[in-house]
């Protein structure tokens, strides 16, 4: 396997305060890697990171073998991160997941092709939930949603900052298993935040313990 990711001597501080310090950190593609550790451990500033919506104050992040310096803007078109709150467009459950793929200049055809079998990825019946509004979903579905929406525009890396932390048992169900499909029918890229150590030790290829800004091992 390839490396996609390398970080090497990463260093992130907020208001001079370091919060994040990596010697080395690797993900290779194709993998699913956990990463657990308490509050404040600094497992969103790693993610923020990968998906170059920060840069560290020193150290390097090399991804798909090129040093990331400067051209995050255009990587991020590669990665996608849900997190804990759905982000949705204040529109319908179509127009939520067809947007990525209008962006991309999708033909009317795929992108209705791509939007069915995204909602039914993540357990959802595309003639029942198509049409609802944002406001017409539970807190689960709208997060299938926002999940389909992702995996609609079939990214390289997938990150998922505690997706799942809110839901009751059959969204999450619904959540871990398109994660984990995504990878083994596309080959994404899976990078998992998540306090339910189970699961992680279930899917996982890596787990990376994370305390107080530093890797365990
Ligand atoms: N934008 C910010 N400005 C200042 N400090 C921040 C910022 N974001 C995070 N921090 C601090 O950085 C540290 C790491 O935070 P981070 O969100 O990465 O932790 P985490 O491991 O994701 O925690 P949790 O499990 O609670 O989500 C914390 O001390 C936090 O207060
Ligand atoms: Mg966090």
């Amino acid at each position: 396997m390839s490396e996609l990711y390398r970080l090497s001597k990463v260093v992130q501080q907020y208001n001079g305060r370091t919060v994040l310090e990596l010697d080395s950190f690797v993900v290779y593609e194709g993998s699913i890697v956990g990463l657990s550790g308490h509050n404040g451990s600094g497992k969103s500033t790693l993610m923020r990171l990968l998906a170059f919506l920060e840069t560290p104050v020193s150290g390097s992040i090399f991804y798909d073998g090129r040093k990331v310096d400067g051209n995050g803007a255009e990587l991020r078109r590669e990665v996608t991160m849900l997190t804990q709150e759905p982000y949705l467009l204040k529109r319908s459950v179509f127009r939520n997941v067809s947007y990525g793929l209008e962006l991309r200049g999708a033909g009317r055809d795929e992108i209705e092709a791509q939007v069915c079998e995204s909602l039914i990825a993540v357990g959802l019946d595309p003639d029942r939930f198509m049409n609802r509004q944002w406001f017409e979903l539970s807190g689960g579905e709208a997060q299938r949603v926002a999940l389909a929406a992702r995996l609609a525009i079939k990214p390289r890396v997938l990150l998922l900052d505690e997706p799942t932390a809110s839901l009751d048992r059959e969204s999450t169900q619904l959540i871990h298993e398109a994660a984990v499909k995504s990878r083994d029918d596309s080959g994404m890229t899976v990078i998992i935040v998540s306090h339910d150590h189970y699961w992680l030790d279930d899917v996982s290829d890596t787990i990376f313990r994370f305390a107080a800004g530093h890797m365990e091992y």
